[in-house]
């Protein structure tokens, strides 16, 4: 299928893989780089720009075809070396970011002279709008189904994509709530160039996380995710837990007067206890409401090829039976 998305990134299918904290390492990236979709190393999850270096490098080794690096600006105790991490995803030759979180503008030069094409993910039309003015190439428009960090609007992605079709003049794709290919046909129907997806890439063979993860998102239905730090602006869509019970407890009980240190035990530092050991109660952890629709956990090879061929028969029989 070729879209505008997957002209400008050089890819088969128009389908992402969205960075990911302690998940997007160069195993996923380039199990779905190598499917024809394209794959995200997670930046930050890297603990210094040469640890990037070398991880950029084992994807590599892994696959010959495009893979991106998600690039994440968020509030944190001390500021990443962002410098030390661009001239890593240059050195490696890679050729597409992911910018999430705060404003990209001041990176997008050194990226842009690279010849790097950077996507920024958005919660809402205003921030695209922003995203496209500064010059970003193409937008992941995350609506409030989304795993992660859903903003403070909470419009879902039935209105936001339709909006952001009628606004922006650069390509976008959907992001949130995508599992199959109903999700694909639908996004292009609203206007989108593709899809992103996190929680359903987090369920497949090759997702370098504990089985206990896999396990957790098959037993999930919609109804077990929540949201928190949403008095603190920063609202993250997690799955439910002990630890998330805790946070939820708290922010009740402390209401506006809470403070990010009232959480922090349950938020701070607990991905690699989560994804890498399997201590599912040890924190909280990013989920999103699509996982009631993951029921499997196939190879990312699998995953792409069902999306598509669901895509084209979509299009081709239900779809064309309606037409005229
Ligand atoms: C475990 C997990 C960790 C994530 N970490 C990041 C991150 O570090 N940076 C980022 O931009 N997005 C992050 N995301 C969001 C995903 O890139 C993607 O936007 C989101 O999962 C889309 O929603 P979906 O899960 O419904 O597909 C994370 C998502 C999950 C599930």
């Amino acid at each position: 299928m070729k879209t505008k998305i997957t002209d400008m990134f050089g890819i088969e299918h128009p389908i992402i893989q969205g960075g990911m904290h302690f998940v997007g390492f160069a195993e996923l990236a380039a199990a779905v780089s190598e499917a024809g979709g394209l794959g995200i190393i997670t930046g930050l999850t890297q603990r210094s720009p040469a640890d990037l270096a070398n991880e950029i490098a084992r994807c590599r080794a892994m696959t010959s075809k495009p893979i991106g690096v998600n690039l994440t600006f968020l509030p944190t105790v001390t500021t990443p070396d962002y410098p030390g991490y661009i001239r890593a995803i240059i050195d490696g030759g890679v050729k597409v970011v992911e910018t999430a979180g705060n404003n990209p503008q001041q990176w997008l030069p050194m990226l842009h002279e690279a010849g790097i094409k950077v996507i920024h993910k958005c919660t809402s039309v205003r921030h695209a709008l922003k995203a496209q003015t500064i010059g970003c190439d193409a937008i992941s428009v995350d609506g409030f189904e989304c795993a992660g960090h859903p903003g403070e609007d909470d419009i879902p992605n039935f209105i936001l994509l339709p909006r952001a079709a009628d606004e922006l003049k650069i390509p976008f794709v959907a992001s949130g709530g995508m599992a199959d290919g109903r999700s694909l046909v639908a996004a292009l129907a609203l206007g989108a160039e593709g899809i992103n997806m996190g929680t359903r890439f987090m369920a497949t063979k090759e997702a370098p996380v504990h089985d206990n993860v896999k396990q957790a998102i098959l037993d999930a239905s919609e109804l077990d995710m929540r949201l928190i730090m949403r008095p603190l602006r920063n609202t993250e869509r997690v799955l439910k837990n002990a630890a998330v019970d805790r946070v939820v407890a708290r922010e009740k009980e402390l209401g506006a007067k809470i403070t990010f240190a009232d959480i922090a035990e349950d938020v701070v530092g607990v991905y690699p206890k989560i994804m890498q050991e399997g201590q599912m109660d040890l924190g909280a952890w990013s989920c999103g409401l699509v996982a009631g629709l993951i029921h499997d956990i196939p190879t990312c090879q699998a995953l792409i090829d069902r999306i598509m061929s669901e895509a084209n028969a979509i299009i081709r029989e239900r779809l064309a039976r309606f037409a005229g």
